[in-house]
């Protein structure tokens, strides 16, 4: 894959919806994985946290690839960790199919790009909410994905930051700039409102966890989500 070539791969016009299994019954996976393909998600978010990135710690590799000959849904995984840049083949080894890196603890994007694209996979990178959006100029080119974290990492069940709408408008300004066109996410805090309020900005991908898998009919709650596309 070279620049900006999901549109290759996940054909970009329907609402792309990632549910957020850090939200789900963890003693029931396989029927988080149902409730997300029942309910028409395209996506599973999977959200990898150290304990030093941010002050949590869920699951890893190993429950990646279990999970991984179980579903066809696309592998959507996040990484909080510190020192990515050593550990990414052991998520691209379990499955990911898109592996996002935050900014704020990777060494060298570029080439961690190419390792990803050099197994056909994609590569996206987030930002913290008080990470300039201006630090991507350089690093647009070689992201599929751009993550626009719109509350501190670590937990589910946060409030959407207002400030987050602001920084996509800034980010949409950039991309036009530098004549990219990564697909833009947003997690943390989203609903059926707060939808609304980022695709009307550009974003295209939202993860949803607590709205999705906390709520009483989750394949309702997806619909919600997605007519604000
Ligand atoms: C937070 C995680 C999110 C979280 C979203 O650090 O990156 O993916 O699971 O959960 P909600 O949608 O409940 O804010
Ligand atoms: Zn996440």
């Amino acid at each position: 894959m070279s620049k900006n070539d999901y549109n290759d791969s996940y054909p970009g016009d329907g609402p792309l919806i990632s549910p957020s299994l850090l939200s789900a019954d963890f003693t029931n996976l396989a029927d988080a994985l149902k409730l997300a393909e029942d309910a028409g998600a395209p996506w599973l978010h999977l959200d990898i946290m150290d304990g030093h990135f941010v002050p949590n710690l869920t699951y890893g590799p190993p429950l990646i690839a279990a999970l991984r000959p179980h579903t066809d849904l696309v592998f959507d995984v996040h990484l909080m960790i510190e020192n990515p840049d050593e550990t990414l083949d052991w998520y691209l080894d379990a499955g990911a199919d898109f592996i996002t890196v935050h900014y704020e603890s990777a060494r060298d994007i570029k080439k961690m790009g190419e390792s990803v694209h050099s197994r056909s996979k994609s590569f996206g990178v987030a930002l913290k909410p008080d990470t300039p959006v201006s630090v991507l100029e350089d690093y647009l080119p070689c992201l599929d994905m751009v993550l626009i974290m719109s509350v501190y990492p670590g937990f589910s069940g946060q409030s959407f930051i207002d400030d987050t709408l602001l920084r996509l408008e800034e980010l949409r300004k950039l991309c036009e700039a530098t004549g990219t066109n990564p697909l833009i996410q947003v997690d943390g805090g989203i609903n059926k409102d707060t939808a609304a309020l980022v695709t009307a900005r550009g974003a295209r991908c939202l993860v949803a966890g607590n709205a999705f898998f906390k709520a009483a009919n989750p394949a309702q709650a997806l619909q919600e989500i997605a007519e604000a596309f």
